[in-house]
């Protein structure tokens, strides 16, 4: 029983070590470098932090990700005016999935989708391909964000953070989601 608990203790402690070196907390010690007077998340978007070319970091600190041009990727689909086509790609104007809950966005575009859907009250079923591999957490959080933004939408900025955290929490996921298992996470 004693021994038990010991393991646990220190698992427990080299957990926290690990974590205290982790990519989390380097990104921390940037934005603490920054102005000093400013919370986390406007320096997030500072663009005079976006000095470093070629790293993660550089994007996740805002600037370099610029999500209107990232959004062409999209646009094959959903098209230029958000408004998708009819029977096969749904609107991201006033699209419900997109503008509640900002983890069913950053899911959607982590891992893809693909089954039936109802989309501002139309059906569709077709298929989402999956951008985990293609795109950084600041390239996916600066896109959201653009879409999140256009054609009328105004609903709250995505910050790489937010999509780290996703991604982290989804890395099981292998196939697209179905529609029916992000559903119920929209009005979370
Ligand atoms: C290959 C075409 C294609 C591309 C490229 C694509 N999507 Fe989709 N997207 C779809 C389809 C098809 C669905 C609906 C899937 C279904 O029927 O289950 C969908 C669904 C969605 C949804 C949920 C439904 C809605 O309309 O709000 C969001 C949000 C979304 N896509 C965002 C994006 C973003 C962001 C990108 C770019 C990073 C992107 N999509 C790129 C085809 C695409």
């Amino acid at each position: 029983m004693n021994s038990r608990r010991i393991t646990i203790f220190a698992a427990l402690a080299a957990c926290t070590t690990l974590a205290a070196c982790g990519g989390a907390d380097s990104r921390d010690t940037d934005r603490t470098s920054g102005p000093a007077n400013e919370p986390n998340s406007v320096m997030y978007f500072d663009s005079t932090q976006a000095v470093i070319p070629g790293t993660a970091a550089a994007g996740a600190a805002g600037g370099t990700a610029n999500g209107a041009e990232l959004f062409t990727r999209c646009a094959v689909c959903h098209q230029a005016s958000g408004l998708g086509v009819t029977g096969a790609y749904p609107p991201l104007a006033g699209s419900e999935w997109l503008l509640n809950n900002p983890e069913v966005p950053i899911r959607i575009v982590l891992h893809g989708l693909q089954g039936p859907i109802t989309v501002k009250s139309t059906s569709f079923n077709s298929a989402m391909t999956p951008f985990a591999d293609q795109l950084s957490d600041a390239e996916i959080a600066a896109i959201i964000t653009y879409e999140r933004s256009s054609w009328g939408n105004s609903a709250s900025k995505i910050t790489a953070e937010q999509v780290a955290s996703v991604r982290a929490a989804t890395k099981a996921q292998t196939a697209p989601w179905k529609p029916d298992e992000l559903k119920g996470l929209i009005g979370k």
